[in-house]
């Protein structure tokens, strides 16, 4: 936790905000609920709501909060633990002194809530989106029929998205774990073994060092499924490795990196011609992240600079501005260059992505790969986000592409059926915007040229 200062300096910001965009009444803040795997005692691993963590910042489960917008007034509600309760949990600190750690002078049991919205009929109250069913539960409960604020959305995603100086240090000290990580998982990769052998080890370094992984770690020789959480193969020689990981810290502010490796240390030249393509395309998105541009805009370049790639090898023929414009670039990338991180991978997106991805004066794409932009907007110093271009030849994909004469004009469609056992390449960097331009994210680089990965890997094979 932050020092009840940081708390208070947020709250107070956020209030600030709903005030001069003409707001009053109460602000409702939920933090999450324990919740049961199969029976009430079994739960799921705890973790806070993010949003509560960073106005409020207590990691415990069944409080919340209510702050008066025209007063300024704050409570906090939860319950004491009980003699039952201290059975099995051992003694807890009393409400009163947690509200007392992070500014909050009030506090009152958890069932006072109820009784607090009652009397506040006729004032509006405003409430985020819950991201668990546990709180969507409750808020029916408590305020049936109201809708989630989107004033007060509008202000939590403004504070939260550009990031203060401690939530930097933080994201770098996620970004080091994160390193870790990744090292153990590239310095594991043996043909022979069990992919779910290397999971193991790299999130035991997240569980020894930090709260663990920031979300179910991506590791597979099949990249072309973008998010593949099978583990159970074999690996096997000639291969692609596709590694999408991240470590969330014991403050829960995450990392995200992606790496590519050739299973056998070394890559065949069909492999490196594709990897170096989205070595290009990274690098060149870092290169062009800067304040004033839109992650749209460097969304688009990457794009264009994948075609003109792609059409080196003769994968793609035809103008490449013309191809990015009518969507080409999606049937090799059908993502988006990044996303906003910080307490979530994917930041606040339980607030709504296009809320948190787009300016009010942005629309979002339809076409693959552009529609799944998640952050377009005009970068600002103060974003984290990622950069994480990839290629991926997807047989299912191409063929619909193909039957329905998507591209026909464009793409070389019976040279891409020698790409059909390739897999998928990605390599994704954490990045933070600066005055004058970015920083990526974490103590060191994860080797990434096709040259520095072969040189690590064969550094580990002679260990
Ligand atoms: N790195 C996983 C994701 O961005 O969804």
């Amino acid at each position: 936790m932050f020092a009840k200062e940081v708390y208070m300096r947020r709250r107070a910001a956020l209030l600030t905000k709903l005030q001069e965009a003409g707001e009053s009444g109460l602000v409702l803040l939920l933090g999450n609920a324990e919740a049961p795997a199969q029976y009430k005692d079994n739960c799921y691993k705890w973790r806070q709501d993010s949003s509560w963590l960073y106005f409020i910042g207590l990691d415990e489960p069944l409080y919340a909060a209510v702050l008066d917008i025209d007063s300024g007034r704050e409570i906090l509600f939860a319950d004491d633990v009980d003699i039952d309760d201290i059975i099995w949990m051992g003694p807890q600190p009393s409400v009163a002194s947690r509200a007392a750690a992070v500014g909050i002078e009030q506090s009152a049991h958890y069932g006072a809530l109820e009784e607090c919205l009652k009397a506040a009929k006729g004032r509006k109250v405003h409430f985020l989106p819950p991201s668990r069913y546990f709180n969507t539960l409750k808020l029916e409960h408590l305020l049936p029929g109201v809708q989630p604020s989107t004033p007060l959305i509008q202000a939590v995603i403004s504070l939260r998205l550009i990031k203060e100086d401690i939530e930097i240090e933080a994201i770098d000290h996620a970004c080091a774990l994160g390193y870790e990580m990744h090292s153990v998982a590239r310095n594991s990769i043996v043909p022979g073994i069990v992919e779910q052998e290397i999971v193991g080890k790299m999130e035991g370094v997240a569980l020894a060092k930090g709260w663990g992984v920031s979300f179910p770690t991506i590791l597979t020789q099949h990249g072309e499924t973008l998010h593949n959480h099978g583990h159970a193969a074999v690996i096997e020689p000639g291969r692609l490795m596709v590694i999408d990981a991240g470590v969330e810290s014991n403050e829960h502010y995450a990392s995200d990196f992606t790496r590519t490796y050739p299973t056998s240390g070394k890559f065949t030249t069909k492999q490196r011609e594709i990897y170096q393509i989205v070595y290009d395309c990274n690098q060149l998105a870092f290169s062009l992240t800067k304040p004033g541009v839109t992650y749209r805009e460097v969304h688009l370049a990457t794009a264009r600079k994948m075609l003109e790639g792609l059409s080196a090898l003769g994968l793609v023929k035809g103008d490449l501005d013309s191809m990015v414009a009518d969507g080409i670039a999606g049937l090799f990338q059908p993502h988006g260059l990044g996303h906003n991180m910080g307490l979530d991978v994917h930041d606040m997106e339980d607030l709504g992505e296009n809320l948190v991805g787009y300016d009010p004066d942005q629309q979002r794409a339809k076409q693959l790969g552009l529609g799944s932009l998640r952050m377009a907007r005009r970068l600002r110093p103060g974003h984290v986000i990622t950069d994480e271009p990839g290629i991926y030849f997807i047989p299912a994909l191409i063929e619909k592409f193909k039957k329905e004469g998507l591209g026909k004009n464009y793409v070389n469609y019976s040279k891409l059926e020698s790409y059909y056992n390739f897999g998928g390449i990605r390599l994704e960097d954490d990045v933070l915007v600066t005055e004058s331009g970015a920083r990526r994210l974490g103590p060191k680089r994860l080797p990434v040229s096709p040259d520095e990965v072969e040189a690590a890997m064969a550094a580990a094979r002679e260990r």
